[in-house]
């Protein structure tokens, strides 16, 4: 079964290819009379409008799970709520608090099971991110990024998304936030300044994450000197500046270099949309 639970579980050739699907409108529309199940125990605004819309784009019918309808793991068992819209449904999307949740929904049905957001991992967003970066650059192999900040589930995504094609990915996060081992051609720093030298790209996301509300002032402190200014932007080349979002002004990045003519915020929103559609166009093939 194709499930997306993260980029690790991708080769390159299955990332380009979903890329290629991503760019075009599935006129055969492989959901057509299928549903498609959106589980969310967080809330979202670019996931689960983007997955709605692909999914109509592909013929087929979203449904919107709230936690407080679904309640997965407390009302019902992970595996019997996956079981249940198995029979509904083509494809299970999930967002959720444990990312092991998906690993037991994925092995209970036979249908593709694909991670919208899990504490560790957010492979759609980095299929969006890689999409921009190719658009922006005209290739992502060789493509020079740099990522400012929690070496959390969007950059964990974009790092194995980035090894994966043959960019060059640079993480700047201060000391306890970055990743245990790094995946391969991934170089970890704690200067945000050496970090960004050559850089294409610039990248940061929130300091605090979903579900972590009870660390807001340790995290406030720990990466106060992090956040993306012009001062940082102005020892890059030019780079463009991305953010998965939603962004907080005056935490993570300032206002001007949000809405800076560098910033390509909105072409990474759009392309949620345009990846969705092919990650489940691709999850769909046999
Ligand atoms: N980038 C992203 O996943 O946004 P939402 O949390 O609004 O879905
Ligand atoms: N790291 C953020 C991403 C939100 C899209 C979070 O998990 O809350």
């Amino acid at each position: 079964m194709k499930d997306l639970l993260a980029i690790r579980d991708l080769d390159r050739e299955s990332i380009e290819h979903i890329l290629a699907l991503s760019a075009i409108e599935h006129p055969g529309k492989p959901l057509a009379g299928k549903g498609v199940a959106l589980v969310f125990q967080k809330p979202s605004t670019r996931t689960r409008n983007s997955m709605e819309m692909a999914a109509v784009q592909l013929g087929g019918h979203p449904v919107y799970i709230p936690k407080e309808d679904v309640g997965l793991g407390t009302r019902e068992a992970v595996e019997d709520v996956a079981r249940t819209l198995a029979c509904y449904h083509a494809i299970i999307a999930a967002r959720v608090m444990s990312h092991s949740d998906l690993e037991r929904m994925a092995a209970a049905v036979d249908i593709p099971v694909i991670n919208i957001l899990s504490e560790s991992d957010h492979p759609l967003q980095a299929l969006a991110d890689l999409l921009t970066v190719h658009q922006l650059l005209g290739r992502v192999e060789g493509a020079r990024l740099a990522y400012v900040g929690d070496a959390n589930n969007v950059a964990r995504s974009l790092a194995e998304g980035c090894s994966l094609l043959g960019a060059e990915l640079v993480v700047a996060s201060p000391e306890g936030y970055g990743f245990d081992a790094p995946p391969p051609g991934v170089r970890q720093v704690s200067d945000p300044q050496e970090a960004v030298e050559g850089a294409q790209f610039v990248y940061t996301d929130v300091w605090v994450s979903m579900g972590q509300d009870d660390e807001v002032e340790e995290r406030r402190r720990a990466f106060a000197g992090y956040r993306v200014d012009e001062e940082l932007m102005a020892r890059t080349d030019g780079a463009w500046f991305l953010h998965c979002l939603p962004a907080h002004r005056g935490e993570e990045v300032t206002a001007e270099v949000l809405e800076g003519p560098r910033s390509a915020i909105w072409r990474q929103a759009e392309n949620r949309m345009h990846t969705a559609r092919g990650a489940m166009a691709w999850a769909l093939e046999q």
